[in-house]
């Protein structure tokens, strides 16, 4: 049975992480340390006798006994409300978290995969953004703690590939949405779900002129996978290149959803990226991959997800949990 450690996996994405690999038939080990994460999306596997939960720091050394055949590095702040809020701690993930990862992998002889970012692009001048495409970031903006988190996460697991010998992947993951995400993390998707479910008006940060791209999480694990197996070491963009603007997306929940409440504008925060879009074309020749559900299937999912939680979770604040500064 190969076995695997997954890095933030109680997390949105590490979580369906876990379920896919547990159908795959491997011994899977999450280790999270519940900063953002939360226990009930893994809560069902806790019984299994191949998966095992470790909470523990992973910028803390990592001590896992047995063999390792892949580290999957998951593990770190992925929204703004929560970056902004633990700025410290995503850099250290990005950082000490990864470096431990990659010296776990060399004594085990693992292969890594690292969850990498669009945001590594910043705003970018690029338009759609190909993996060949260094990026337009600001080192000391707000968002510079994430973005340059992730950015030198890729370059010491390339750095690991090229000094060390050692098996690595890298996955640019542009926006994900899905069932598990937070109502409350800020993110478009669930704020406007959130808004809506509430009775609020929409609130659409700019003139909603500025453009995502949204991708369902089956189709990104999907990729993640596909990858993981591959043999090409260099960054591979997966996400969904169907681009929408956040005014037309804000329309689309309202008829989703049903809601009568209208939309109102605030001033955009600082380095808002104006436009997202994946170029894919790398994992469609490379991995045979493209997504296959659409947006308003993946929606429907998702809001019949969020409306099946307990009302309160409607009404918790942005950010529940209290932690250390460094
Ligand atoms: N969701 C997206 O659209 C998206 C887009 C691009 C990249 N990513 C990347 O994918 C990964 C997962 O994102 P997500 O959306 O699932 O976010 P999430 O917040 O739901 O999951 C992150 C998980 O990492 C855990 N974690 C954070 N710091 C840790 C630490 N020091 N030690 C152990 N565990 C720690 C959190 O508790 C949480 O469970 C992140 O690396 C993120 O940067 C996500």
């Amino acid at each position: 049975m190969k076995r695997i450690l997954i890095t933030g996996g109680a997390g949105f994405l590490g979580s369906h992480l876990c379920d896919r690999f547990i159908k795959e038939g491997y011994h899977v080990i999450a280790m999270d340390n519940l900063i953002t994460g939360d226990i009930r999306n893994i809560e069902h596997l806790l019984p299994l006798s191949n998966f095992e939960f470790h909470h523990h720091d992973v910028s803390q050394f990592i001590h896992i006994p047995g063999e390792l055949d892949y580290i999957l590095h998951f593990a770190s702040p992925a929204s703004p409300i929560d970056y902004l809020k633990i700025p410290i701690q995503t850099l250290k993930v990005g950082s000490l978290g990864i470096h431990n990862c990659l010296g776990l992998a060399r004594v085990k002889n693992a292969r890594v995969l690292i969850a990498s970012t669009s945001e590594v692009y910043g705003d970018p001048t690029v338009h759609p953004q190909p993996e060949e495409y260094w990026g337009n970031v600001n080192p000391v903006g707000p968002r510079g703690v994430y973005d340059e988190a992730k950015r030198f996460q890729e370059a010491i697991t390339m750095a690991y590939h090229t000094y060390h010998g050692l098996e690595t992947r890298i996955v640019r993951i542009f926006n994900t949405y899905g069932p598990r995400m937070r109502l409350n993390d800020g993110r478009v998707l669930p704020a406007f779900i959130g808004q809506a479910l509430r009775g609020e008006d929409l609130t659409i940060f700019g003139d909603g002129s500025q453009t995502r791209s949204f991708c369902y999480v089956d189709d990104l694990i999907e990729g993640i996978y596909r990858l993981l197996l591959s043999d090409y070491a260099y960054p591979v963009n997966i996400g969904n290149p169907g681009e929408i603007t956040i005014k037309e997306f804000a329309e689309e929940i309202i008829k989703l959803t049903g809601t009568d409440q209208k939309v109102v504008y605030k001033p955009l925060p600082k380095d808002d990226p104006k436009q997202r879009q994946p170029n894919i074309s790398k994992a469609k020749v490379l991995l045979d991959w493209e997504p296959r559900v659409s947006r308003a299937e993946g929606l429907r999912i998702t809001y019949e997800y969020f409306k099946s939680l307990p009302e309160e979770e409607l009404y918790k604040a942005a950010y529940h949990r209290e932690f250390s500064a460094s």
